[in-house]
């Protein structure tokens, strides 16, 4: 076999399967939008679900599409390889954070540069940071008297809700709002988003 020309080798770039992992750790109702989206898509797939809690709602999601799951434990994660044969096995080419609670830790950071990102459920830079999740953020949000919030798409980097923003979008906080219902409102706001956003940064990045 002769060497390839460029034009088959950008060609074969082009072509190339995707592999993208979705760290979540949660309910996985923005892991179930994302896996839907890419469901057709012609070259990026969600090859593997990370999760560090046996449980998970996100897990059934991952197993009623027949994806796997990878349960990960603390030790590993920040103190040995960060899980990252695994990874390979998989092909993992870009990371997707969603509703994932630990800090990444700087082992992946280097070997995924600029290809993990995560959603937050505010206007980052507000609100942000280690232990606001959930409705943590939404109660600081309605406490703060603040009359709009939304949502942060941003690259992940060793700090929490801290890595370059991506796209932001915002929703009104009405009156009488409590934590719940804005819960609902940020969370339909991100299904809608987050999908879209990651194949445009996807695309972006890969040329495809
Ligand atoms: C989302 O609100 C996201 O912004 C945050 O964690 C939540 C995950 O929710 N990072 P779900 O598990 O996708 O329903």
């Amino acid at each position: 076999m002769g060497q390839k020309s460029p034009r088959q080798n950008e060609q074969e770039s082009v072509n190339k399967d995707i592999h993208v992992a979705i760290f979540a750790s949660g309910a996985g109702s923005n892991a179930k939008k994302i896996i839907e989206h890419f469901k057709d898509s012609k070259n990026i797939r969600v090859s593997l679900i990370v999760c560090n809690k046996p449980g998970a709602g996100v897990i059934k999601i991952a197993e009623s599409r027949n994806i796997p799951v990878l349960i990960i434990k603390k030790d590993r994660f920040f103190f040995e390889d960060a899980y990252v044969p695994e990874l390979k096995k998989y092909k993992i080419d870009f990371i997707v954070l969603a509703g994932f609670l630990w800090k990444i830790p700087v082992a992946l950071i280097e070997i995924y540069p600029d290809k993990i990102i995560n959603i937050h459920p505010a206007l980052l830079p507000k609100y942000g940071g280690k232990n606001m999740y959930g409705n943590y953020v939404h109660e600081a949000v309605i406490n703060s008297g603040d009359k709009e919030t939304g949502i942060t798409i941003h690259y992940v980097d060793e700090e929490y809700d801290n890595g370059k923003i991506i796209f932001q979008e915002k929703c009104s906080i009405d009156e009488n709002e409590t934590p719940e219902t804005l819960a609902d409102k940020v969370h339909a706001l991100e299904h809608k988003i987050y999908p879209q956003i990651i194949e445009d940064v996807i695309k972006s990045q890969f040329n495809n």
